[in-house]
């Protein structure tokens, strides 16, 4: 399975708009091959999730699977699901602090403000319909990658530049504290 070069922060496809897809062309083979391709990039990685967008295809389509990651060793599993013109809205006022990373953002992290709960309209990669309820830590995953469709980067979001650090000085000085942050959010919301 082909593995894809994820473009980086400054590469203008990542601000591109997308386009949503047909059921049509969802359940083309070339699309069908694109999203294994997507899932294979993402797992080879070790992404949390990866959209379309990241990977030069400016269609409306993401990935998200969480499993033992060890780039986010705090994250519970999720998993694997593809969103296919995936919409998002927030459930309820609550927000919490998320500390992010991206693959198309190296060695950089930072503090972005996420729904708690989060409500997704999507298809799956057959086409079959989603909406589902998304909670906790989890939600703040499908909203980074909802994001790149719509050409954000979590850094657009960041309120506090003080809380921008390396993935180094993430783990010596950051992670426990927020660890315990996301250990509490799961226990609260069970994701
Ligand atoms: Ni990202």
């Amino acid at each position: 399975m082909a593995i894809r070069p994820i473009a980086q922060i400054g590469d203008p496809v990542l601000r591109r708009p997308v386009r949503e897809l047909s059921k049509e062309e969802l359940a083309s083979p070339e699309m069908q091959t694109f999203i294994d391709e997507l899932i294979a990039t993402m797992r080879h990685a070790n992404g949390a999730g990866l959209s379309a967008i990241q990977v030069h295809e400016l269609v409306r389509i993401c990935a998200i699977e969480v499993k033992d990651n060890p780039r986010y060793p705090y994250k519970p599993n999720v998993p694997l699901t593809v969103l296919v013109n995936p919409r998002l809205e927030p459930i309820g006022e609550e927000q919490f602090d998320n500390y992010e990373g991206c693959l198309s953002v190296p060695n950089l992290r930072g503090v972005v403000r996420r729904h708690a709960r989060i409500r997704v309209r999507a298809w799956d990669r057959h086409g079959n319909e989603i909406d589902e309820d998304i909670q906790g830590v989890t939600a703040g995953t499908y909203q980074h990658e909802v994001d790149h469709l719509d050409g954000r980067i979590f850094v657009d979001l960041v309120e506090d530049p003080h809380t921008f650090c390396t993935w180094d000085e993430f783990k010596r000085h950051h992670e426990a504290e927020f660890a315990d942050r996301v250990r509490r959010l799961v226990q609260r919301y069970g994701s």
